[in-house]
Protein backbone atom coordinates (compact mmCIF):
# COMPACT_ATOMS: atom_id res chain seq x y z
CA UNK A 1 0.00 0.00 0.00
CA UNK A 2 1.62 3.70 -0.59
CA UNK A 3 2.75 5.76 2.13
CA UNK A 4 0.74 8.25 0.31
CA UNK A 5 -2.30 10.03 1.80
CA UNK A 6 -4.52 11.45 -1.01
CA UNK A 7 -6.85 14.93 -1.26
CA UNK A 8 -9.74 15.54 -3.11
CA UNK A 9 -10.38 19.35 -3.16
CA UNK A 10 -14.04 20.10 -3.55
CA UNK A 11 -14.30 23.41 -3.12
CA UNK A 12 -14.35 26.02 -5.32
CA UNK A 13 -17.15 28.66 -6.41
CA UNK A 14 -18.42 26.85 -9.72
CA UNK A 15 -19.34 29.83 -11.00
CA UNK A 16 -19.07 29.00 -14.82
CA UNK A 17 -21.77 26.05 -14.02
CA UNK A 18 -24.64 28.97 -12.94
CA UNK A 19 -27.45 28.30 -12.35
CA UNK A 20 -26.90 24.63 -11.69
CA UNK A 21 -24.18 25.05 -8.91
CA UNK A 22 -26.35 27.66 -7.36
CA UNK A 23 -27.50 24.88 -4.92
CA UNK A 24 -25.72 22.00 -5.45
CA UNK A 25 -21.75 22.08 -5.37
CA UNK A 26 -20.41 21.36 -8.63
CA UNK A 27 -18.55 17.61 -7.51
CA UNK A 28 -21.37 16.50 -6.77
CA UNK A 29 -23.69 17.02 -9.73
CA UNK A 30 -23.95 13.90 -12.34
CA UNK A 31 -21.28 12.93 -14.73
CA UNK A 32 -23.32 10.43 -16.59
CA UNK A 33 -24.22 7.69 -13.77
CA UNK A 34 -22.39 9.09 -10.95
CA UNK A 35 -21.54 12.09 -9.01
CA UNK A 36 -18.35 13.77 -10.40
CA UNK A 37 -16.76 13.14 -7.55
CA UNK A 38 -16.64 9.49 -7.66
CA UNK A 39 -13.81 9.62 -10.81
CA UNK A 40 -11.15 12.05 -8.83
CA UNK A 41 -11.73 9.20 -5.99
CA UNK A 42 -11.08 6.26 -8.12
CA UNK A 43 -7.69 7.62 -9.29
CA UNK A 44 -6.63 7.67 -6.06
CA UNK A 45 -7.98 4.25 -5.21
CA UNK A 46 -5.64 3.49 -8.44
CA UNK A 47 -2.96 4.76 -6.58
CA UNK A 48 -3.31 2.32 -4.13
CA UNK A 49 -4.46 5.07 -1.48
CA UNK A 50 -7.01 4.41 1.29
CA UNK A 51 -6.64 7.24 3.62
CA UNK A 52 -8.40 10.37 1.34
CA UNK A 53 -9.63 14.19 2.69
CA UNK A 54 -12.05 15.54 0.99
CA UNK A 55 -11.41 19.46 1.32
CA UNK A 56 -14.83 21.30 0.22
CA UNK A 57 -16.68 25.05 1.44
CA UNK A 58 -18.23 24.33 4.36
CA UNK A 59 -22.15 25.01 3.59
CA UNK A 60 -21.60 21.72 0.76
CA UNK A 61 -19.83 19.42 3.42
CA UNK A 62 -23.18 17.93 4.98
CA UNK A 63 -24.01 17.02 1.35
CA UNK A 64 -20.44 15.61 0.97
CA UNK A 65 -21.25 13.61 4.02
CA UNK A 66 -24.50 12.16 3.40
CA UNK A 67 -22.98 11.37 -0.81
CA UNK A 68 -19.89 9.81 0.63
CA UNK A 69 -20.43 8.25 4.02
CA UNK A 70 -17.03 7.43 5.85
CA UNK A 71 -15.88 5.35 3.43
CA UNK A 72 -15.41 2.72 4.76
CA UNK A 73 -18.51 1.31 1.76
CA UNK A 74 -15.34 0.98 -0.78
CA UNK A 75 -12.74 0.08 2.01
CA UNK A 76 -11.51 3.69 2.47
CA UNK A 77 -11.27 6.29 5.20
CA UNK A 78 -12.94 9.62 4.27
CA UNK A 79 -11.54 12.99 6.67
CA UNK A 80 -13.77 15.96 5.29
CA UNK A 81 -12.07 19.28 5.73
CA UNK A 82 -13.40 22.75 5.29
CA UNK A 83 -11.87 25.53 3.07
CA UNK A 84 -13.61 28.67 3.96
CA UNK A 85 -13.32 30.80 1.25
CA UNK A 86 -12.04 29.71 -2.53
CA UNK A 87 -8.31 30.96 -1.94
CA UNK A 88 -6.55 28.92 -3.92
CA UNK A 89 -5.27 25.06 -4.92
CA UNK A 90 -1.98 25.42 -2.57
CA UNK A 91 -4.58 26.53 -0.10
CA UNK A 92 -5.25 22.60 0.24
CA UNK A 93 -1.97 21.73 1.53
CA UNK A 94 -2.22 24.20 4.29
CA UNK A 95 -5.88 23.19 5.06
CA UNK A 96 -4.64 19.27 5.10
CA UNK A 97 -1.37 19.71 7.01
CA UNK A 98 -2.23 17.87 10.12
CA UNK A 99 -4.38 15.16 8.27
CA UNK A 100 -1.40 14.60 6.30
CA UNK A 101 1.53 14.32 9.24
CA UNK A 102 4.45 14.90 7.34
CA UNK A 103 3.46 12.17 4.57
CA UNK A 104 3.51 12.60 0.70
CA UNK A 105 0.15 12.86 -1.09
CA UNK A 106 -1.60 12.74 -4.26
CA UNK A 107 -3.91 15.62 -4.51
CA UNK A 108 -6.97 15.45 -7.58
CA UNK A 109 -8.97 18.30 -8.52
CA UNK A 110 -12.33 17.07 -7.90
CA UNK A 111 -13.23 17.87 -11.37
CA UNK A 112 -11.20 16.74 -12.85
CA UNK A 113 -11.66 13.10 -14.72
CA UNK A 114 -9.07 10.85 -15.95
CA UNK A 115 -9.27 7.86 -17.96
CA UNK A 116 -6.67 5.61 -20.00
CA UNK A 117 -5.20 2.32 -19.93
CA UNK A 118 -1.85 2.46 -17.70
CA UNK A 119 -2.98 5.03 -15.58
CA UNK A 120 -2.48 2.60 -12.36
CA UNK A 121 1.08 2.20 -13.29
CA UNK A 122 1.60 6.20 -14.09
CA UNK A 123 0.25 6.70 -10.59
CA UNK A 124 2.87 3.86 -9.53
CA UNK A 125 5.99 5.16 -10.79
CA UNK A 126 4.78 8.80 -9.49
CA UNK A 127 4.20 7.37 -6.05
CA UNK A 128 7.60 5.26 -6.01
CA UNK A 129 9.53 8.37 -6.16
CA UNK A 130 10.92 9.17 -2.45
CA UNK A 131 11.51 13.16 -2.92
CA UNK A 132 10.03 15.88 -4.90
CA UNK A 133 6.91 15.80 -7.10
CA UNK A 134 5.22 14.81 -10.29
CA UNK A 135 3.00 16.52 -12.24
CA UNK A 136 1.69 15.61 -15.74
CA UNK A 137 1.56 17.21 -18.87
CA UNK A 138 -1.17 17.07 -21.30
CA UNK A 139 -1.69 18.21 -24.55
CA UNK A 140 -4.55 20.41 -25.02
CA UNK A 141 -6.36 22.33 -27.77
CA UNK A 142 -6.51 25.62 -25.72
CA UNK A 143 -3.59 25.72 -23.56
CA UNK A 144 -4.05 29.41 -22.62
CA UNK A 145 -7.07 28.59 -20.09
CA UNK A 146 -4.60 26.35 -18.31
CA UNK A 147 -1.21 26.42 -16.12
CA UNK A 148 1.52 25.60 -18.86
CA UNK A 149 4.68 23.76 -19.11
CA UNK A 150 7.17 25.67 -20.65
CA UNK A 151 10.08 23.59 -21.59
CA UNK A 152 13.72 24.12 -22.26
CA UNK A 153 15.71 23.14 -25.51
CA UNK A 154 16.65 19.58 -23.65
CA UNK A 155 12.88 19.13 -22.88
CA UNK A 156 13.29 19.72 -19.08
CA UNK A 157 10.57 21.69 -17.84
CA UNK A 158 11.51 25.37 -16.41
CA UNK A 159 8.72 26.29 -15.46
CA UNK A 160 4.71 26.65 -15.03
CA UNK A 161 3.14 29.65 -16.47
CA UNK A 162 -0.35 30.42 -15.21
CA UNK A 163 -3.21 31.04 -18.06
CA UNK A 164 -0.61 32.48 -20.44
CA UNK A 165 -2.08 34.59 -23.20
CA UNK A 166 0.69 32.82 -25.62
CA UNK A 167 1.50 29.55 -24.55
CA UNK A 168 5.08 28.55 -24.36
CA UNK A 169 3.84 25.16 -25.43
CA UNK A 170 0.45 23.33 -25.83
CA UNK A 171 0.85 21.29 -22.27
CA UNK A 172 -1.31 21.55 -19.50
CA UNK A 173 -0.59 20.87 -16.16
CA UNK A 174 -3.76 18.51 -15.05
CA UNK A 175 -5.15 18.58 -11.70
CA UNK A 176 -3.38 15.50 -10.60
CA UNK A 177 -0.24 16.62 -7.93
CA UNK A 178 1.72 13.93 -6.55
CA UNK A 179 3.85 15.62 -4.26
CA UNK A 180 6.55 14.73 -1.37
CA UNK A 181 5.83 15.49 2.45
CA UNK A 182 7.74 19.02 2.21
CA UNK A 183 4.29 20.70 0.15
CA UNK A 184 2.67 22.22 3.46
CA UNK A 185 5.67 23.62 4.53
CA UNK A 186 6.56 25.17 1.20
CA UNK A 187 3.10 26.10 0.82
CA UNK A 188 3.25 28.75 3.81
CA UNK A 189 5.79 30.39 1.75
CA UNK A 190 3.33 30.97 -0.81
CA UNK A 191 2.14 34.58 -1.15
CA UNK A 192 -1.28 35.42 -2.70
CA UNK A 193 -1.16 36.02 -6.64
CA UNK A 194 -3.01 39.41 -8.47
CA UNK A 195 -6.45 37.22 -8.17
CA UNK A 196 -5.87 36.49 -4.78
CA UNK A 197 -5.16 32.75 -4.47
CA UNK A 198 -2.23 30.32 -3.23
CA UNK A 199 -1.52 29.33 -6.63
CA UNK A 200 -0.12 25.63 -7.20
CA UNK A 201 1.99 26.64 -9.86
CA UNK A 202 3.77 29.08 -7.12
CA UNK A 203 4.04 25.76 -5.40
CA UNK A 204 5.27 23.97 -8.03
CA UNK A 205 8.09 26.49 -8.97
CA UNK A 206 9.62 26.17 -5.96
CA UNK A 207 10.00 22.27 -6.89
CA UNK A 208 11.26 23.34 -10.15
CA UNK A 209 13.72 25.85 -8.86
CA UNK A 210 15.27 22.55 -6.92
CA UNK A 211 15.21 20.47 -10.01
CA UNK A 212 12.92 17.88 -7.82
CA UNK A 213 9.18 18.41 -10.07
CA UNK A 214 8.92 16.10 -12.75
CA UNK A 215 6.81 16.62 -15.38
CA UNK A 216 5.29 13.46 -16.71
CA UNK A 217 3.64 13.81 -19.86
CA UNK A 218 0.51 11.94 -19.83
CA UNK A 219 0.42 10.80 -23.87
CA UNK A 220 -2.94 10.80 -26.27
CA UNK A 221 -3.90 7.91 -24.76
CA UNK A 222 -5.06 9.01 -21.90
CA UNK A 223 -8.40 11.22 -21.74
CA UNK A 224 -8.22 13.97 -19.36
CA UNK A 225 -11.75 15.87 -19.61
CA UNK A 226 -12.55 19.20 -18.17
CA UNK A 227 -16.35 19.21 -16.42
CA UNK A 228 -15.97 22.97 -15.83
CA UNK A 229 -18.69 24.26 -18.29
CA UNK A 230 -22.34 23.15 -19.29
CA UNK A 231 -20.54 22.06 -22.74
CA UNK A 232 -17.47 19.93 -21.56
CA UNK A 233 -19.44 18.62 -18.24
CA UNK A 234 -22.24 17.28 -21.08
CA UNK A 235 -19.55 15.86 -23.50
CA UNK A 236 -18.01 14.17 -20.48
CA UNK A 237 -20.95 12.77 -19.48
CA UNK A 238 -21.33 11.00 -22.69
CA UNK A 239 -17.86 10.30 -23.19
CA UNK A 240 -18.50 7.65 -19.77
CA UNK A 241 -21.56 6.64 -21.48
CA UNK A 242 -20.13 6.03 -24.53
CA UNK A 243 -17.47 3.85 -23.21
CA UNK A 244 -19.21 2.19 -20.65
CA UNK A 245 -22.30 0.57 -23.03
CA UNK A 246 -19.64 -0.36 -25.45
CA UNK A 247 -17.43 -2.15 -23.21
CA UNK A 248 -19.73 -2.97 -20.76
CA UNK A 249 -17.59 -1.59 -18.02
CA UNK A 250 -17.86 0.99 -15.48
CA UNK A 251 -15.63 3.97 -15.33
CA UNK A 252 -14.31 5.72 -12.23
CA UNK A 253 -16.56 2.86 -10.10
CA UNK A 254 -15.11 2.87 -6.73
CA UNK A 255 -17.10 -0.47 -5.63
CA UNK A 256 -14.92 -2.31 -8.75
CA UNK A 257 -11.72 -0.88 -7.74
CA UNK A 258 -11.96 -1.76 -4.20
CA UNK A 259 -13.52 -5.13 -5.17
CA UNK A 260 -10.63 -6.00 -6.84
CA UNK A 261 -7.42 -4.96 -4.46
CA UNK A 262 -9.23 -6.76 -1.82
CA UNK A 263 -11.07 -3.61 0.02
CA UNK A 264 -14.03 -4.90 0.42
CA UNK A 265 -15.53 -8.83 0.73
CA UNK A 266 -18.61 -10.42 -1.18
CA UNK A 267 -20.93 -8.75 1.41
CA UNK A 268 -20.32 -5.29 1.53
CA UNK A 269 -20.40 -5.42 -2.11
CA UNK A 270 -23.51 -6.97 -2.22
CA UNK A 271 -25.02 -4.57 0.39
CA UNK A 272 -24.09 -2.10 -2.74
CA UNK A 273 -25.56 -3.79 -5.62
CA UNK A 274 -28.59 -4.48 -3.39
CA UNK A 275 -29.32 -0.45 -2.76
CA UNK A 276 -28.54 0.20 -6.36
CA UNK A 277 -30.43 -2.72 -7.35
CA UNK A 278 -33.02 -0.92 -9.81
CA UNK A 279 -30.66 0.56 -11.84
CA UNK A 280 -27.48 -0.37 -14.53
CA UNK A 281 -24.99 0.00 -11.39
CA UNK A 282 -26.36 -1.74 -8.92
CA UNK A 283 -26.78 -5.09 -12.08
CA UNK A 284 -23.03 -4.14 -13.09
CA UNK A 285 -21.78 -4.48 -9.32
CA UNK A 286 -24.09 -7.75 -9.27
CA UNK A 287 -22.51 -8.72 -12.34
CA UNK A 288 -18.75 -8.35 -10.22
CA UNK A 289 -19.44 -10.79 -7.76
CA UNK A 290 -20.68 -13.41 -10.15
CA UNK A 291 -24.31 -13.33 -9.67
CA UNK A 292 -27.16 -12.32 -12.03
CA UNK A 293 -29.68 -9.44 -10.41
CA UNK A 294 -32.34 -12.17 -10.03
CA UNK A 295 -30.41 -14.71 -7.84
CA UNK A 296 -29.53 -14.44 -4.33
P1 LIG B 1 -11.72 26.10 -10.86
O1 LIG B 1 -12.34 25.42 -12.02
O2 LIG B 1 -10.54 26.93 -11.10
O3 LIG B 1 -12.78 27.01 -10.12
P2 LIG B 1 -14.23 26.71 -9.62
O4 LIG B 1 -14.52 25.26 -9.42
O5 LIG B 1 -14.43 27.54 -8.42
O6 LIG B 1 -15.20 27.09 -10.82
P3 LIG B 1 -15.54 28.45 -11.60
O7 LIG B 1 -14.32 28.83 -12.36
O8 LIG B 1 -16.66 28.00 -12.49
O9 LIG B 1 -16.01 29.48 -10.63
O10 LIG B 1 -11.32 25.03 -9.75
C1 LIG B 1 -10.75 23.82 -10.06
C2 LIG B 1 -11.09 22.80 -8.98
O11 LIG B 1 -10.52 23.15 -7.74
C3 LIG B 1 -12.56 22.65 -8.71
O12 LIG B 1 -12.80 21.26 -8.41
C4 LIG B 1 -12.80 23.50 -7.49
C5 LIG B 1 -11.51 23.39 -6.76
N1 LIG B 1 -11.09 24.55 -5.99
C6 LIG B 1 -11.13 24.50 -4.62
O13 LIG B 1 -11.58 23.49 -4.05
N2 LIG B 1 -10.66 25.53 -3.91
C7 LIG B 1 -10.17 26.65 -4.50
O14 LIG B 1 -9.73 27.56 -3.77
C8 LIG B 1 -10.16 26.71 -5.92
C9 LIG B 1 -9.61 27.92 -6.61
C10 LIG B 1 -10.62 25.64 -6.63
Amino acid sequence: MARHKGLVLAGGSGTRLYPITMGLSKQLIPVYDKPMIYYPISVLMLADIREIAIITTPEDQAQFRRALGDGSQWGLQFTFIEQPAPEGLAQAYLLAESFLAGAPSVMVLGDNIFFGHGLPELLAQATAREQGGTVFGYRVADAERYGVVDFDAAGQARSIVEKPSHPPSPFAVTGLYVLDGTAPRRARDVRPSPRGELEITDLLQMYLDEGSLQVQRMGRGYAWLDTGTHASLLDAGNFVRTLTERQGQQVGCPEEIAWHKGWIDACALRARAERFRKNDYGVYLRGLLGEDADSG
